[in-house]
């Protein structure tokens, strides 16, 4: 039976850094809420592991369970938001809220990475909504933007500083010299890092949310595919100084491009032009630049992670879940998600410029082997710098740019070059972006 909706129930499973936020928002600007959402709103349940933990002025501990059906099977609460993290027991949590007839907000890149068309399947079944504009970008309107903006156009590539942590640490290893450990201590400390900071450093994090976007700018069904993933955990502070000297910064990029049918997806460190607006976009601020067919380079900024953005992407989206459900349109936003299974363009057929480090011993000849194993394979060299004089077992940097290389022929002579006598450590590789 349809209830007349004048009081919206929301269930929130998860309270930490977003949940706290998500809190403290609905307390703050209570009064505006009510005036956008039409109709006053109750924050009925919370979901914690452990009660004792949760220390939130604002929240009225009576809300706090350790019970999920008393959220999800709960057939009062009209909004299920989902901010645990994590895809175990998430999605169960999920696809039964939904089932269950519930309009769901989830900030869960993780989940939608691996079960995301999976559950907008269920969703569209069930004639609910899943809005999920926190889980790229944090505070950034990009899933909006990708999928109501820009509805009249279609995209042919975007590229984007999508994980706030790793931009955050390459920030103050680039500009303070910070060590990589102390400035993810700080990324944590700020409530930027996920609960196992490997995703943030190692690339995974940038990678769920790539699939993400890519499913709504690309149309693609895309659940847990994997794709070209490197973090910035392998960025030495040389390749910094090397990078400012060809006149680049290092930033940890996530890339899509249509190439016909195909689609190409990658995440990597990435040297970027000085000049490019990505260059400029530092500290926690993510920013994604898309090139729409008929709009050409659009580019939007903000704070990418963090309690209080990610909290705004969040309230913005319950919002519009709980307006959906009180005009009786709950499901036709998401409805419109169509998806459809796309080809990956295999890595070895990338094309891109590269950076290269050798750490060689400076013995005669080194430069001629190196040049030749990369000519061997087509491998054009642009630009190339040897770092001082090594002696005995004391090696050198030698760095190289290449123009315009295929994947395959650059990992082809790598691959011989790490393995000659005169190599100290296996060669770095960086990939140019543009
Ligand atoms: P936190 O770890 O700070 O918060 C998650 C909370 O959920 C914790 O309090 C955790 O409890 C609780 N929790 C975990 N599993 C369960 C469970 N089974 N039952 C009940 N409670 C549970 O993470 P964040 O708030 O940072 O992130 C939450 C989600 O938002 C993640 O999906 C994350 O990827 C996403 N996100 C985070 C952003 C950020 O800036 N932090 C930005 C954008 C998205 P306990 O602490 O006891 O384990
Ligand atoms: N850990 C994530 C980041 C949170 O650092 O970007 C925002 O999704």
């Amino acid at each position: 039976m349809t209830r007349l909706l004048t009081m919206i129930r929301i269930g929130l499973l998860g309270c930490g850094t977003v949940g706290g936020g998500v809190v403290q928002l609905l307390r703050t600007n209570a009064a505006s809420l009510e005036a956008r959402m039409g109709a006053p709103f109750e924050l009925v349940r919370v979901l914690v592991l452990d009660p004792s933990v949760v220390t939130l002025k604002e929240l009225d501990r009576s809300c706090l369970t350790t019970d999920a059906e008393r959220v999800i099977g709960d057939p009062s609460i009209d909004v299920v938001i989902e901010v645990m993290g994590g895809v175990d027991p998430t999605r169960d949590y999920v696809g039964r809220a939904i089932a269950a007839g519930k309009q769901v907000v989830t900030a869960n890149k993780a989940l939608l990475a691996r079960h995301g068309a999976e559950l907008l399947d269920r969703a569209h079944e069930h004639g609910v909504d899943m809005a999920f504009e926190a889980a790229v970008g944090g505070g950034i309107p990009i899933i909006r933007v990708v999928r109501d903006a820009l509805a009249g156009d279609t995209i042919s590539s975007l590229s984007g500083i999508v994980n706030g942590t790793s931009n955050y640490i390459l920030s103050r290893m680039q500009a303070d010299g910070m060590p990589f450990e102390a400035a993810l201590k700080e990324a944590k400390e700020k409530g930027y890092a996920e609960a196992n900071p490997t995703l943030d450093v190692g690339g995974g994090d940038a990678a769920h949310k790539l699939v993400v976007l890519a499913m709504l700018a690309f149309g693609a069904r895309l659940d847990g595919v994997s794709i070209l993933t490197e973090g910035i955990d392998a960025v030495e502070p040389v390749d910094h100084s090397f990078a400012d000297r060809f006149g680049f910064v290092v930033k940890l990029l996530a890339i899509a491009k249509e190439h016909g049918k195909k689609l190409e997806l990658r995440v990597h460190p990435t040297l970027v032009d000085k000049d490019a607006p990505l260059a400029g976009v530092h500290g926690v601020l993510n920013a994604i630049a898309i090139e729409g067919r008929a709009l050409g380079p659009c580019f939007l900024s903000g704070r990418g992670a963090g309690a209080h953005p990610t909290a705004v992407s969040v309230v913005g989206d319950l919002v519009d879940v709980a307006i959906a459900k009180r005009n009786g349109t709950a499901g036709q936003r998401t409805r419109a998600i169509r998806l459809a299974k796309r080809e990956l363009l295999p890595a070895e057929d990338i094309e891109s410029r590269y950076y290269f480090r050798f750490s060689v011993f400076d013995r005669p000849g080194v430069l001629a082997k190196i040049t030749g194993a990369l000519g061997q394979r087509g491998v054009s060299i642009e630009q190339m710098v040897q770092q001082g004089r090594g002696s005995g077992d004391v090696p050198v940097d030698v760095v190289i740019l290449t123009h315009e290389s295929k994947e395959a022929d650059v990992q082809a002579a790598l691959d011989v070059i790490g393995k000659s006598d005169f190599v100290a450590k296996p060669p770095r590789m960086i990939r140019v972006h543009g």
